[in-house]
């Protein structure tokens, strides 16, 4: 049967709609890429006391945006707020909040929205990692990874999204990981989390888009190993295709990135090969080249964050 003139038409104006955005995507890319002013934004960053949390504490602060820092360790949250202060924040403020714990992080975003106001970008960075075989891991050191890297996503968001969403206002932000994309041996909690952390985000993404809430956007943030200490003693069999990320770049790209609203970001660039071989390359061939790349083995040198005397 001929598809009917509503279908046709529906069809007609999607490709052209879909020509448009091409076309509009290719030249933000090449020449104009608008970048959103965050000057006077209140910025939310879980997991600031350390890491890339207190790197994109700096960065928001040098671009004069009203710090919320949470970290469940008080002391390196308020070094972050010190820090930040002096490097021209609008504001800064700390508070000692552990996500992995439902009734904390609304306890503390009540009072963040008190004593600050609204969020309007709110990036979920607080992270941990077991590092031990599935088998391996207590179920609480499950529970706590799943707890921290996923489920914490889901109450923040229920604590600060809805503001947004009056305001029609808002930034979400999740640093997911390359491990969000793919299975990592060794990693299995952690990628569990990782992969949640990204299918919510991008769910919700589409629920604004359904829902026709333009004002809100979202970024997803894929990186391979960055060194802030957190996969210490893991190694990169090919780091000119895989290297292990300096801190500083990677928190450049995430904040450009949030300011250019792309949604997605991978790093380094051959994580976006990896996903598109992964899409169709037969299973043993893709398991081949992980085990060529080294993934396989990716997790065997782990010595974890060193503790700090
Ligand atoms: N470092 C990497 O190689 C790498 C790679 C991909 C993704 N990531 C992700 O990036 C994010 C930041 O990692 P990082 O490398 O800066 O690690 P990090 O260990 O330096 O920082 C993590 C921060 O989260 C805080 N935190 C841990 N549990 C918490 C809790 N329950 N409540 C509140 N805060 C808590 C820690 O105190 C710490 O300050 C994490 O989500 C991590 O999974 C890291």
């Amino acid at each position: 049967m001929a598809p009917s003139l509503s279908l046709t038409k529906e069809l007609l104006v999607f490709l052209g709609k879909s020509v448009l955005v091409l076309l509009e995507s290719l030249l933000f890319t090449l020449i104009l890429v608008p970048r959103k002013k965050v000057a006077g934004e209140i910025v939310l960053i879980t997991g600031a006391g350390s890491g890339l949390g207190r790197l994109l504490a700096l960065r928001f602060a040098h671009l004069g945006s009203v710090l919320v820092l949470w970290d469940i360790s008080q002391e390196g949250n308020e070094e972050t707020r010190k820090m930040a202060q002096e490097a021209g924040a609008a504001g800064a403020y700390a508070y000692t909040c552990d996500c992995s714990r439902k009734e904390d992080v609304y306890r503390v975003a009540d009072q963040v929205k008190k004593e600050v106001g609204d969020v309007s970008i709110l990036i979920n960075n607080a992270g941990i990692v077991t590092g031990r075989k599935f088998l391996d891991c207590p179920d609480k050191l499950i529970e706590k990874s799943f707890d921290v890297n996923f489920k914490a996503h889901l109450w923040t968001y229920k604590a600060f999204l809805p503001a947004m969403i009056a305001n029609d206002h808002g930034h979400l932000v999740c640093i997911s990981s390359a491990a969000g994309l793919t299975g990592i041996s060794g990693l299995a909690d952690y990628c569990a989390g990782k992969f949640a952390a990204y299918g919510f985000a991008e769910a919700v993404l589409l629920e604004t888009i359904a829902n026709k809430q333009k004002g809100i956007k979202t970024t997803i943030v894929c990186p391979f190993f960055i060194k802030t200490g957190m996969f210490e003693g893991c190694a990169s069999r090919f780091s000119y295709m895989l290297p292990i990320l300096e801190p500083e770049y990677a928190v450049k790209k995430i904040v450009d990135a949030i300011l250019k609203e792309q949604v997605y970001l991978y790093m380094p660039r051959f994580i976006y090969i990896m996903v598109f071989l992964k899409s169709f390359l037969p299973h043993k061939m893709g398991m081949l080249l992980a085990e060529f790349l080294g993934a396989l083995n990716f997790m065997d040198g782990f010595t974890g964050p060193k503790k700090k005397d």
